[in-house]
C-alpha cells in the first residue's frame, strides 16, 4: 500500500458506505441496516446488507463483503490504489502523487516496458492479420468459423513467415535487443542473433483481467509442429495466475464460469454468447486460477475435452476446484470432442442444454471409477463401495456427506444403512473425514477436520469479540494477538486487541490493512458472520470457554512444535500452558 495509512483512513471515513453503495444497488432501511439486490451474484430475494454503523457491507447469499474500498474494487474491478484514487475524488481528498522506493520503480518500469512491448507486439500482429502478407492467417482463422468481430474483440493477429520482422519493428521503437527478449517475442542463438519468436502462425494475445497483454499463443495453420507455442513466463506473465477469457468472463455476471482446455474454446464460446468461458494458458489447471475464479464465482462448470486425456485432466481440475472451495460440474459434449466442436455442430442453444444437465463432480468422480472395478466380481465391487466410503469421508460437513451419502445409496443399489455403516468404519479406522484422493497433482496441502476446527475456534473467537465486545474483559488475561496462528486471523488479532483494550475498535478501518481482495473479503466474513444460535447463558458461556480453550491448545501445540529452534515460541508455550491449566479449571461468567 503506498497511501499513508491516515490518508486511506481519511478517505475511507468521507465515503459513507451507505451512500457510496446507493450509487450501484437500491437499498432499502431496515433497523440499523440496508438490505438489496447483491450485485456479486444473482438472486431474488436480498441478502446484500450495508451496515451504517459498521461502515461494511456483507453478502449472506455469496459472502462477498467488506468496507467501502472493498466495494469499489469488486464492482468496478479496480485495484486498492485505484478505488482509493475514485473515492478520494468523490470526496473531495487531495491525494499526493504515489512515492515508489527506488527499487520498486525499477521494478515497475521493467515491468511496464515489458508490458509496452507485449502490446506493440500485439498491435503489429493484429495489422499483419489484416495486410495482404496474413490473408493465409485470415483464411484459416475465418475457415475455422470465427467472425470479424469476434477476431478483433479477442486482437487476434498473424505473425509473418519471415523471421524478423517484429524484432526490426520494435528496434525501431527504440527497445532494447535485452528488453525485446525479456518480454518473450524473440530468440536469441548464434546463427540468427535475435530472431521472432513466433513466425508463420495465427496470434493469440493473452491478456490479464485488466486487458493488458502479458503474452501469446501462436498456432500452426494446419498440422505443423508444435501446434501451439506460447510466450515463456516473464516477470509479468505468470500462467499459473492467469487465465485465458478471463479480462471478459469476469464481467459476464452469470453466475459461473465455464472451464475450457484451450484458446479456440473460449473463442467459440463467446462467440455463441457464453462469455462466461475460460481456459488455462497451455499448462494444467493450479489453485491459483481456481483462487482467481473464486473471486468471482463460486460455480465450475467444466468443458474439458470428452478423450482420456481431457477427462483426467477434468478430475484433477476437480480435485483443485474443491480444495479451493468452488462447486464444480462436468457439461457432457458426446458425441463432440470439445466445446469448439460442439457448437459448430450442435449450436448454442443445445450447449444451454447439456450446461442444465451438467454432471455433479462427485458423480463424474465415480461414473470414472467405476470403470476400473468389475461389478460381476463380488471383490471387485465390494472394493469399489470401500472407495465410495473412502470418497465420502472427503466431506466435512456431515449434513453434506448424508445427503452424498443417500444420492449415491441409491445410484448404485447400495442399502444406505449398509453404506453409512462403511463409511463410518472407514472414518473410525483413519480418524474422520479423509483428505479427498486426487489423481497426481502434488498441488497445495490436504486439510484435514481437527485443522478446520482450530481455524474455526479463531475465526469463531474473533467474531464473537466484534460483535460483543463487552466479552473482552471477561477474557483478556486468557487470550494475545499470536494465539492465533492463521496469519491473517493474528494481524486482525493484533489491531482488534490493540483496539478493544483501549476501548476503540472499527472494524471497517482494519479492513483497508488488507490490500489484497481475497483477504479483505475473508476479514469482512469474520465480521459478519452469524454466531450459531446459542439459546442459554449456560450454552454461551460454555461455548465461548470452549472456543477459548481449542484456540489456546492450538496455540500451545503449534509453538510446542517450533520451540527447538526458537526462544520465542518457547515463551508462548510456557505462557500457553498456564492458560491452559487455569483455562481448564475455569468457568467464565457472562454475567454483568
Ligand atoms: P485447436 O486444436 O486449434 O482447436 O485448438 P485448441 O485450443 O482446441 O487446442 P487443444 O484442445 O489441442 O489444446 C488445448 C490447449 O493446450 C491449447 O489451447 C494450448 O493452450 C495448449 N496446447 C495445445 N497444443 C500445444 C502445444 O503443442 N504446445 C503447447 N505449449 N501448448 C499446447
Ligand atoms: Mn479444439
Amino acid at each position: 500500500m503506498y497511501y499513508p495509512d491516515d490518508l486511506v483512513e481519511e478517505v475511507r471515513t468521507k465515503n459513507d458506505i451507505v451512500d457510496v453503495i446507493s450509487g450501484y444497488v437500491r437499498l432499502q432501511k431496515k433497523g440499523a441496516n440496508h438490505f438489496g439486490l447483491c450485485p456479486f451474484h444473482n438472486e431474488k430475494s436480498p441478502s446484500f446488507s450495508v451496515s451504517g454503523p459498521k461502515q461494511m457491507y456483507y453478502c449472506f447469499g455469496c459472502g462477498a463483503g467488506g468496507n467501502v474500498f472493498t466495494f469499489i474494487m469488486e464492482y468496478e474491478n479496480y485495484s486498492f490504489a485505484e478505488a482509493v484514487k475514485l473515492l478520494a475524488e468523490r470526496a473531495g481528498v487531495n491525494l499526493p502523487e504515489i512515492e515508489y522506493s527506488e527499487e520498486m520503480k525499477r521494478k515497475e518500469s521493467r515491468k511496464s516496458r515489458l508490458l509496452e512491448i507485449n502490446k506493440e507486439s500485439a498491435r503489429y500482429f493484429y495489422y499483419q492479420l489484416r495486410s495482404k502478407r496474413g490473408e493465409a492467417g485470415y483464411r484459416y482463422l475465418a475457415g475455422r468459423g470465427l467472425g470479424e468481430e469476434t477476431m478483433k474483440k479477442f486482437g487476434l493477429g498473424f505473425a509473418s513467415v519471415s523471421s524478423n520482422d517484429l524484432v526490426q519493428y520494435l528496434r525501431s521503437k527504440e527497445y532494447s535487443d535485452d528488453l525485446i527478449q525479456e518480454a518473450g517475442v524473440a530468440s536469441f542463438d548464434e546463427r540468427l542473433g535475435l530472431h521472432d519468436k513466433f513466425w508463420n502462425r495465427v496470434m493469440f494475445p493473452i491478456q490479464d483481467t485488466n486487458h493488458r497483454v502479458i503474452g501469446f499463443g501462436g498456432r500452426v495453420m494446419g498440422d505443423g509442429k508444435p501446434k501451439y507455442l506460447n510466450s515463456p513466463e516473464t516477470m509479468i506473465f505468470d500462467k499459473s495466475r492467469n487465465l485465458y477469457g478471463l479480462n471478459f468472463a469476469r464481467t459476464s455476471r452469470r453466475n459461473r464460469m465455464i472451464l475450457c482446455e484451450g484458446y479456440m474454446d473460449v473463442i467459440a464460446m463467446h462467440q455463441a454468447g457464453f462469455t462466461e468461458a475460460v481456459a488455462s494458458l497451455g499448462t494444467a489447471f493450479t489453485i491459483g486460477q481456481a483462487g482467481l475464479i473464486g473471486r468471482y464465482v463460486k460455480e465450475v462448470l467444466l468443458a474439458y475435452d470428452s478423450d482420456g486425456a481431457g477427462t483426467n485432466a477434468a478430475l484433477r481440475a476437480i480435485g483443485i476446484l474443491k480444495e479451493a472451495g468452488l462447486g464444480g460440474k462436468v457439461i457432457n459434449m458426446e458425441p463432440y470432442k470439445d466445446p469448439d466442436e460442439f457448437m459448430k455442430n450442435l449450436g448454442p442453444e443445445e450447449f444451454a442444454k447439456r450446461i442444465e444437465t451438467a454432471e455433479n463432480s462427485f458423480f463424474f468422480e465415480l461414473r470414472m471409477l467405476e470403470r476400473e472395478y468389475d461389478f460381476k466380481d463380488p471383490e471387485s465391487k465390494t472394493k469399489f463401495h470401500r472407495e465410495i466410503a473412502r470418497k465420502l469421508c472427503g466431506f466435512p460437513e456431515e449434513v453434506e456427506r448424508e445427503n452424498y451419502l443417500e444420492a449415491v445409496a441409491e445410484k448404485y443399489h447400495i442399502g444406505f444403512e449398509n453404506l453409512r455403516k462403511l463409511v463410518a468404519s472407514y472414518a473410525a479406522q483413519t480418524g474422520l473425514a479423509v483428505p479427498v484422493k486426487r489423481p497426481r497433482t502434488g498441488i497445495g496441502e490436504k486439510k484435514n477436520v481437527p485443522e478446520e476446527n482450530r481455524k474455526n475456534a479463531q475465526k469463531l473467537l474473533i467474531t464473537w469479540l466484534t460483535d460483543e465486545p463487552e466479552i473482552y474483559p471477561k477474557i483478556a488475561k486468557y487470550i494475545r494477538a499470536e494465539d492465533f496462528t492463521v496469519e491473517l486471523y493474528r494481524k486482525v488479532a493484533d489491531k482488534l486487541l490493540e483496539g478493544l483494550s483501549k476501548g476503540n475498535f472499527s472494524p471497517a478501518s482494519l479492513i483497508s490493512l488488507f490490500s489484497d481482495e481475497e483477504e479483505q473479503r475473508e476479514v469482512a466474513s469474520l465480521f459478519n458472520t452469524k454466531l450459531e444460535a446459542l439459546q442459554t447463558k449456560q450454552e454461551r458461556e460454555k461455548a465461548l470457554r470452549d472456543i477459548l480453550y481449542t484456540v489456546k491448545r492450538n496455540s500451545y501445540e503449534f509453538y510446542s512444535e517450533r520451540m527447538g529452534a526458537d526462544v520465542e515460541a518457547l515463551n508462548q508455550v510456557i505462557a500457553g500452558k498456564k492458560a491452559l491449566e487455569e483455562l481448564s479449571k475455569t468457568h467464565i461468567s457472562l454475567d454483568e
